[in-house]
């Protein structure tokens, strides 16, 4: 049996309105000076007001730091961490989307040491311990409450991951009651980022796992089933919190199986262009996943019965698949490439639904950009080894044209 390790966080409660709670949850982690960790959005949005109520009800001291933005910068990792330490809290609520999470996991560990931020970016290169931590997503898509890695803006158009055990919280706090005031374009572009955390680790060539692949499929069942209606009536509290734990499940997954081409690929447009992670990948997805079919068809196969619901010819292939038996090989690998074909179109057809631009050309960009994203795509190393077909610079070059008109065959 192949070997494997499965790391998460120790707890999480999935539960509308637990905020309500969150004095109680810091007093079982000994947390009595919280620090919250947010961004202006969140507090445009009243979404620290159930907090800071639950403190004052408990007569509880508190601190806030909100100047956390999207994709941050070293220089607001800094600030937030003087800041705690001026303050001298000994426990921090990150709160917010993977921006302020990620922020708040840095705050509590560099709060608590002497290192420097630029001393610890890569892979297990922290000394410290952190401060007791809880984090609160108020969107569902970078699963970042339970994941071991922080992203800060290095540069003008470059990224740096943080990645260590010492990152997971000890708390993972899922309130679907902060998530219906995310905006529409915004709850289905993190959606489909959870839903291809969950379909890369599936096919995560190195560290694919059996637990992985059970939270990966569980989690697009729910994300697949929720994310129309939790975009277009947002008020669901219901399909809202089965996106925040489809988004959890899928986050695990790929904590423990990591992503690949489509995340490679997508990052380069984050970079150059600004555009939202979420949207980055929508737009590469269905094209990563035609350049991928002749690896792991059997792969997307199996993971269809868990997106394309109520799918009648997809019932209809994956039965003959089952009448032919294994010794029926060929036809068996025809039919995972038919089903495949099928997946990439419904989700091609989701994405249209969505509202969401299919093709880099509705977001400006253009043929002589390619060279470029694509020389960017490569240096993503960390990312490629994981795709389950090597990524060639033509390659690469090839899938960015398809993503360039949205093109749907080929
Ligand atoms: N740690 C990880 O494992 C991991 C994984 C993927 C991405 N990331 C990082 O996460 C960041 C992206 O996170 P994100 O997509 O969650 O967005 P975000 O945190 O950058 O937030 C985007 C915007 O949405 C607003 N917002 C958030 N929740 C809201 C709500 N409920 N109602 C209204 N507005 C709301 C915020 O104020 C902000 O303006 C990037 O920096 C990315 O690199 C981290
Ligand atoms: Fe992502």
């Amino acid at each position: 049996m192949k070997s494997f390790v499965f790391s998460t966080t120790k707890s999480i409660v999935s539960e509308i309105g637990a905020t309500s709670r969150i004095a109680e949850l810091c007093h079982l982690l000994n947390i009595t000076r919280p620090l919250i960790v947010t961004d202006q959005g969140i507090i445009d949005n009243g979404l620290l007001a159930p907090i800071l109520s639950a403190f004052n009800d408990a007569q509880m001291q508190f601190w806030y730091f909100d100047k956390v933005v999207a994709d941050p910068p070293e220089s607001v990792v800094v600030a937030a961490v003087d800041y705690a330490k001026q303050s001298r809290v000994d426990g921090v609520i990150g709160l917010g989307g993977g921006s302020s999470l990620d922020t708040a996991k840095l705050v509590a560990l560099l709060a608590n040491s002497d290192e420097s931020i630029t001393e610890i970016y890569g892979v297990d290169n922290i000394n410290g311990k952190r401060l007791p931590l809880i984090l609160v997503p108020t969107t569902a898509g970078t699963g970042s409450e339970v994941t071991p890695i922080s992203i800060v803006t290095t540069g003008e158009t470059t990224k740096a991951g943080i990645v260590s055990a010492q990152l997971l919280p000890d708390i993972a706090l899922l309130d679907a009651s902060l998530t219906v005031s995310l905006p529409s374009h915004i709850t289905a572009a993190t959606g489909i980022d959870a839903m291809v955390h969950a379909i890369e680790a599936f096919t995560s060539a190195v560290k694919k796992n059996v637990l992985s692949d059970m939270l990966a499929k569980n989690a697009l069942e729910l994300l697949s089933k929720n994310i129309v209606e939790a975009t277009f009536n947002g008020q669901n509290v219901e399909a809202r919190q089965a996106m925040l734990l489809g988004s959890c499940l899928a986050g695990q997954a790929f904590a423990n199986a990591p992503v690949g081409a489509v995340h490679a690929l997508a990052y380069p447009l984050g970079g150059q262009f600004h555009i939202p992670h979420g949207l980055s990948n929508a737009l590469v997805l269905p094209h990563v996943m035609r350049f991928n079919k002749s690896h792991c068809a059997d792969l997307y196969a199996e993971l269809a019965t868990h997106i394309m619901h109520g799918d009648d010819a997809l019932n209809n292939l994956a039965n003959s698949a089952a009448d032919n038996g294994a010794a029926d090989n060929d036809r068996a690998d025809t039919n995972n490439k038919h089903t495949t074909d099928r997946l990439i179109h419904f989700l091609h057809e989701l994405i249209a639904k969505l509202q969401l631009p299919d093709s880099l050309a509705a977001l400006g960009i253009e043929e002589k950009h390619i060279d470029s994203l694509a020389n960017d795509a490569l240096q993503q190393t960390r990312l490629l080894t994981n795709n389950p077909k090597v990524v060639s610079l033509d390659d690469a070059k090839q899938i960015y044209r398809n993503a360039l008109t949205g093109k749907r065959n080929g």
